[in-house]
Formats: structure tokens, C-alpha cells, sequence
């Protein structure tokens, strides 16, 4: 698969087309799962999934140059002003949303105000740090496990990190990088198991900061390895690599992306849970594939050893391939998500077997950079 790429390109004009189309004529604000083939409104401008839309039109826009993908990405990117302003439905998941509409609008046209909104959310995140426990605390309530929410830390924080680094290299000020590597150090001691699977919630004792249990979340059980949270850890720790250069961070990348490669069926495409039971009807979840297969090409991209590149690069591609051949909507235009196979809660029965804007989102961003990777190799073979 490595060696033949001529389908990403196909892949991505399909990508492009169905966005056109659904662009045009999606109503709702802020897209978060399919039902019948529709997406549903998530009703909620704070909601941790508001970015995914906008983030994904910008991906787009930055290689199609379609207008339409612009506009629609900025107006989305005003209507989050409503809970940055409020700051009362503020929680951790600031990082997805706000790195992948602001942050990407000032860094494409320099705008002063989406520079401010993501310097701001970045101030939010770094308030949620705990002292005692060198954690970011996850959320104000907790409507998935028992857990008090003052304590709470989550694997998905991991995708969160790059707006502190961002933060402190536009302020020149490192102390968001010391938060976000004494929070990742902490994920690395007390999420990332010995044989490189993932935990998805620690809860910490928020005062004296011992850990004092562990839950399942949206995962099978509390010693299972949720396959998204696993695709958080491999993705989440390569960025923290790239903004920060500790290998202990690529380790923890390759380590958890390893885990992940080991549990894959034959398709490449994970089942919820790499531990739940497994029969014909286990759920798969193409937003994990999606979001882990574009962590592996950016260690493919960071790391020196060319073997080790080409061996992410090759995992990656396959997931991928498989992604776009058996998963995507090509040829059902009354779908509006990408991807089908998503799960996004399996034990609360929510949002199965459907599109998720996050599988759309990390599937794009990995087809995109496919796309790069072909067109280098295109100019190379050129000379
Ligand atoms: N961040 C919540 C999820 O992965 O479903």
C-alpha cells in the first residue's frame, strides 16, 4: 500500500465533493453525529465537538481555496465567541476547539480577533490545573462515571496540550509549556499501561492529589482499552513531542500506537474497544482509525530513523485505505457524514454505527496529509 498512493487523490476529490454538496445544504450549526443519514445539531455552542465542522472546512479551504468553505468556517467561528464570553460552560476541551478554527484563521490570514480567542482559551485551559496533582481537570460536571469532577482527568486531554505550546510560544511565556508537560508527564505515569494501552479517566484525590480510582468511561470497563482513547494517547503524545522535543513523548506515541496496530482486526479498523467481547456484531469505530492513522503519520513525519518512519507511514496508509474503501459514503449521497462506523458511547447506547464529525475531521486532516506526501514524492520524481 505504501508504494501505491494513486488512491489518495481520488480519495480526496471524493472528499471534496460530498463537502460541497453537504455544505450547501447541511442546516444545523454545529454537526456532531448522524441519524438516518442526517447530522444532528449538538444545540450546545460550548460542546466539545464544536469545532470539528468549522476545523474540517478549513482543511479544505486550505487546499481548495473555496470560498464558500471559508465563510462558513468564520461564521461558526463567531457563534463559539457565545461560550468563551460566558466562560461558565468552559472546560478542558477548549484545545479542540479553538486550535482548529482560530488558531488555523490566524494562521492562514493573521486575524487579530481569532488570535485573541485562542490566547484566551488557552488561559481557561491552564487554569484547570491541578497543583497538587499535576492534572488539567477534565470538567465542571461529570455526567459519565461516578467520579467527583474536581478530580477527574481524561485521556482525551491529550489532543488539548497543543494550545498551551502554541500559547506560550505567541506570548513568549513558557509557563503553559510547564503546564502541559507536568499534565503529560502525569498521563504518561498514570494512563499509558506497561503494555501500551490506555486508561480514558483517572480520578484524583483534588486536594492531596493521590489517585484514587480508575473508570471506564465511555471504554468497556475500567481496565478495558478504549480504542479512541487510544487514538488520543498515539496522537495526542506525537504533538507533544513536536512542540517539545522530549523523546520520552515520541516513546509514548510509538508505544500506544504499537498497542493499537497489535489489537487490529484484519480490515485495520478498530472494534470500540480492543477489550470488549468480540462477536459479529461488536461496533467498530472508524473516528479512533481515523484520528490514530493521522497521529501515525505525523510520528512517521518527526521521527529520524527512516525504518521506523515507514513502518507508521505504511500502518497509517493501510487503516486509511481501508477507511476509504469500505467506510466512506461514496456513492450514498443521502449521507452526509464521510465516514460510517463511528461509535461514539457504546455502554449509554449513543450514537452507533453512524458518522461522527471527529471521524470526518481526523480522516480528512490524514488524507490531506497523504495528499502532501504524494505531491513531494511527485516533485522528487520530477528532478
Ligand atoms: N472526547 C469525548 C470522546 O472522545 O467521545
Amino acid at each position: 500500500m505504501y508504494d501505491d498512493l494513486s488512491w489518495v487523490n481520488h480519495a480526496w476529490s471524493d472528499i471534496v465533493k460530498k463537502v460541497k454538496k453537504t455544505s450547501d445544504e447541511m442546516t444545523v450549526k454545529f454537526p456532531s453525529m448522524t441519524t438516518d443519514g442526517h447530522y444532528c445539531d449538538t444545540h450546545a455552542p460550548w460542546a466539545w465537538v464544536v469545532g470539528f465542522w468549522p476545523g474540517l472546512l478549513w482543511l479544505l479551504y486550505e487546499k481548495e481555496q473555496y470560498e464558500p468553505f471559508k465563510a462558513l468556517a468564520v461564521d461558526r467561528e463567531i457563534l463559539m465567541d457565545q461560550p468563551l464570553e460566558e466562560y461558565i460552560n468552559i472546560h478542558h476541551d477548549v484545545g479542540f476547539m479553538w486550535q482548529l478554527t482560530s488558531i488555523k484563521h490566524y494562521e492562514l490570514f493573521g486575524n487579530e480577533k481569532s488570535k485573541t480567542r485562542a490566547l484566551t482559551a488557552a488561559s481557561h485551559l491552564a487554569s484547570r490545573f491541578n497543583i497538587s496533582g499535576n492534572f488539567i481537570t477534565a470538567w465542571n460536571k461529570n455526567d459519565v462515571s461516578s467520579a467527583d469532577p474536581r478530580g477527574l482527568s481524561i485521556i482525551d486531554s491529550m489532543m488539548n496540550l497543543p494550545l498551551l505550546y502554541w500559547a506560550a510560544e505567541q506570548l513568549n511565556a513558557p509557563r503553559f509549556t510547564l503546564i502541559a508537560k507536568a499534565h503529560a508527564d502525569t498521563v504518561l505515569k498514570e494512563f499509558i499501561r506497561p503494555d501500551g494501552s490506555v486508561r480514558h479517566m483517572v480520578e484524583f484525590d483534588y486536594l492531596d492529589g493521590n489517585v484514587k480510582d480508575y473508570h471506564g468511561g465511555q471504554g468497556y470497563s475500567e481496565e478495558s482499552a478504549w480504542s479512541r482513547g487510544a487514538s488520543w494517547a498515539i496522537h495526542g503524545f506525537a504533538l507533544s513531542y513536536k512542540f517539545t522535543k522530549d523523546q520520552r513523548y515520541l516513546e509514548a506515541a510509538m508505544k500506544t500506537a504499537d498497542f493499537f496496530l497489535s489489537c487490529l482486526p484484519e480490515d485495520h479498523v478498530p472494534h470500540w474497544d480492543f477489550r470488549a467481547p468480540l462477536d459479529e456484531s461488536t461496533p467498530r469505530d472508524t473516528s479512533a482509525a481515523a484520528c490514530a492513522a493521522s497521529g501515525m503519520l505525523l510520528i512517521s513525519e518527526l521521527v529520524d530513523d527512516p525504518a521506523i518512519s515507514s513502518k507508521y507511514m505504511r500502518s497509517a496508509s493501510d487503516i486509511l485505505l481501508s477507511l476509504h474503501q469500505r467506510y466512506t459514503t461514496l456513492g450514498q449521497p443521502e449521507e452526509q457524514g464521510i465516514l460510517l462506523g463511528g461509535a461514539f458511547n457504546v455502554p449509554k447506547g449513543l450514537g452507533v454505527n453512524c458518522s461522527l464529525i471527529y471521524g470526518d475531521y481526523y480522516y480528512v486532516e490524514a488524507i490531506a496529509k497523504l495528499v502532501d506526501r504524494v505531491n513531494e514524492k511527485a516533485k522528487l520524481n520530477d528532478f
